[in-house]
């Protein structure tokens, strides 16, 4: 027997792991423990196994993966003492719920990569873990192949971390990215993600901003030490944005991204996805197609930028075969539930009401003397200014006005704008889309 420090090394000792679900993310994960199995030995000071695999049809799943190894059964994974670890890939609610508690109360360690389940369910499953002395971890929840929920939890650990910012979702940014330099409309640049395999048929998650709060929420909670759930996080997505909007932007030196961002301020947690105006020399800015960036300030490391694959078959593999090294490792030491839930405050959220931005705004007006003169006075009324503004004819009589606020509530810009709609000289409200403040 060999000795790693005081560790053992044995390599009779097999540390066993069954898999539930094999579509694409399954599929990777099978694949890079195979690629990886001739050094687990050495990474671990124990050799891992795959023993099951639970999938929904035996002859439906996919050929690459030893049929020997699959089971429709959830009760012969359950049931099956050898098996330590669970790896859950099946995505979804239920019953990857039921599965997951399952296996924690039959003192396994679980690592899943379901961002749904953990953004609603998080604190009831790592309650389990810590009431079963168990890992259950979720690297692959949040930004794919991006470590971010380790350095958050344990690199970081050290700091005040006060805003987490990112571009989270692939899709949408390969969408926008096209639209911004290819000039393609909205429905064009979807099209074009789903001949390519970047969004889902049905792409409502993604474009709705929906997978992208998902992970701001489960995020903010280690970030801040405080649970954040998905409902929790007002979310907006990009069906309204359009090339001439990006154009504009770009005009003000500017580019549009769908952003989540969140901040732990005086007045609770500020958590929000929506597409956002930033400036075009931020890191973010060039964070194009199917890349993801997350942006995390610390009071002691300053500003740290993330960057890399946010989903796909194998960066995503890679965050789960991570945390699975990590909890064999740690069942090596015997010491299991080092890092559980870091969720030690119970801080309020923001009201969306509250938050303060400075707003992109596009109008066609009834182009005579006064017009801009009575706008300003609305707006200035509800403590809106602008930053910016530039003033271009579109006919003889109307006007098309470009402006980028200075920074106020979103309470006064909507009561200045809803103030401002109702005036005979407003021929359209076009657009109104937050700018990074
Ligand atoms: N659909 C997601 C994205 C990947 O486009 O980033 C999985 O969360």
């Amino acid at each position: 027997m060999d000795t790693k420090g005081d560790r053992e090394m044995d390599s009779n000792k097999v540390i066993k792991v069954a898999m539930l679900g094999a579509g694409t993310v399954g599929g990777g994960v099978y694949k890079l423990l195979k690629m990886r199995q001739d050094e687990m030995y050495d990474k671990i000071g124990e050799s891992l196994e795959l023993k099951k695999i639970l999938v929904k049809s035996i002859p439906e799943t996919r050929k690459d993966v030893d049929p020997a190894l699959l089971t429709e059964d959830f009760e012969d994974i359950i049931n099956d003492e050898e098996v330590q670890i669970v790896i859950e890939v099946m995505g979804g609610i239920e019953p990857a719920r039921t599965f997951i508690l399952r296996a924690m109360n039959a003192g396994k360690s679980v690592v899943s990569a379901n961002k749904d389940l953990i953004a609603v369910h998080g604190k009831e499953l790592l309650d389990t873990a810590e009431q079963n002395h168990v890992d259950f971890l979720f690297e692959a929840s949040c930004a794919g192949g991006i470590p971010i929920i380790r350095p958050l939890k344990q690199c970081l650990c050290g700091n005040h971390i006060t805003e987490v910012m990112g571009i989270v979702n692939g899709t949408t940014n390969y969408i926008l990215t096209k639209m911004e330099k290819e000039g393609m409309e909205f429905e064009e640049a979807l099209a074009n993600a789903k001949e390519l395999g970047y969004a889902e048929a049905d792409p409502t998650a993604d474009i709705e901003g929906l997978d992208a709060g998902r992970k701001m929420a489960i995020m903010s909670s280690i970030a801040f030490h405080s649970r954040v759930t998905f409902g929790d996080v007002y979310t907006e997505g990009i069906t309204k944005i359009t090339s001439s909007d990006i154009r504009h932007a770009k005009a003000m030196d500017c580019t549009i991204k769908l952003l989540g961002i969140a901040r732990d301020t005086e007045k609770g947690i500020e958590v929000r996805v929506h597409p956002t105006l930033i400036p075009t020399n931020h890191p973010l800015a060039s964070v194009n197609d199917v890349f993801n960036a997350v942006f995390v300030h610390g009071d002691a490391v300053d500003d740290t930028m993330f960057y890399g694959r946010g989903a796909g078959e194998m960066p995503t593999a890679s965050a789960i075969v991570g945390d699975v090294i990590d909890v064999a490792r740690n069942i090596h030491c015997n010491c299991l539930a080092r890092i559980g839930c870091t969720c030690y405050k119970n801080l309020p959220i923001k009201k969306m009401a509250d938050i303060e931005s400075k707003y992109f705004l596009r109008l066609l007006v009834k182009d005579y003397a006064g017009v801009l003169g009575n706008i300003a006075t609305i707006l200035g009324n509800h403590s809106v200014s602008f930053e910016k503004l530039i003033q271009t004819p579109v006919t003889d009589d109307v006007a098309e006005i470009v402006a980028i606020t200075d920074i106020v509530s979103e309470d006064d810009f909507k009561q200045a704008m809803d103030e401002l709609r109702g005036k005979s000289f407003i021929e359209e409200v076009s657009s109104i889309i937050r700018v990074y403040a």
